[in-house]
């Protein structure tokens, strides 16, 4: 038996985020938010009311899911803090880490042999989540690592002051961006737990399971 969400708000944040240079490029990167929205579908089924706020993906909406669509950072992080309060937040996005300093108006048109672009960090979204005085029971962030991935996992943990953590493996065949199937390895405060490889949509029922005993531990007596 799954373990239940009836009664929660659950927001999801969810694919990659595009940073416009002008009217016809951006900035994005590779994920397809199928781990996002698979999440967002796992939570609906067990009874959550569910904000799924996405970013540029070519994916249905899952039913019985409230989908903002949003294209940038900071779109996002406007759209999420608006979904707030909440019980639980999954920052599942891929957010861009940096964006143009300005939008171009009109198409940059070619002149020297190179092109130097000007980028300044995006909002960290799930660290103002977990800081936000309306802060969500549960926080869970996921971290994309190619070496040292518990090191670096709680590193992210720990410095956005989450309560749990999903690290993905890239870099290696069969996991990751673009792909069916992942393997998570998920870190909490005092514990550990590998996930998969699963396809998506049965590691984000693994996920939740995960996720739900943890604030069931965390809001028990005692
Ligand atoms: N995140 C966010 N807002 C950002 C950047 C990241 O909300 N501007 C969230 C992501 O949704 C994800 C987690 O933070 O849950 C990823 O953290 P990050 O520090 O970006 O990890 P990596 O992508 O692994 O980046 P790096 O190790 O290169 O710093």
């Amino acid at each position: 038996m799954s373990a239940m969400l009836a009664g929660k708000r659950v927001v999801v944040s969810a694919g990659p985020t595009y940073e416009d240079i002008d009217p016809v490029r951006f900035i994005g990167n590779r994920s397809s938010g199928k781990m996002g929205f698979a999440l967002a579908t796992a939570a609906a089924a067990r009874g959550a009311e569910v904000v799924l706020v996405a970013g540029p993906v070519q994916l249905p909406a899952p039913t019985g899911v409230l989908r903002i669509d949003v294209r940038s950072a900071a779109q996002m992080r406007t759209a999420v803090l608006a979904a707030l309060p909440a019980d639980l937040y999954i920052g599942a996005a891929a957010v861009a880490d940096y964006a143009p300093r300005s939008i171009a108006k009109g198409k940059m048109k070619k002149t020297g042999a190179t092109l130097t672009l000007e980028l300044v960090r995006t909002p960290d979204i799930l660290a103002e989540v977990a800081a936000d005085p309306r802060r969500p029971a549960m926080v869970v962030g996921f971290a994309a690592e190619t070496d040292d991935v518990e090191h670096y996992a709680r590193g992210k943990l720990e410095k956005k002051k989450l309560d749990l953590i999903a690290a993905n493996r890239v870099g290696v065949p069969g996991s990751g961006f673009e792909c069916d199937d992942n393997a998570l390895s998920v870190y909490w405060h005092g514990g550990s737990r590998e996930l998969g490889p699963l396809p998506k949509t049965q590691l984000a029922e693994a996920l939740l399971d995960l996720v739900i005993a943890r604030m069931q531990a965390a809001s028990a007596p005692g």
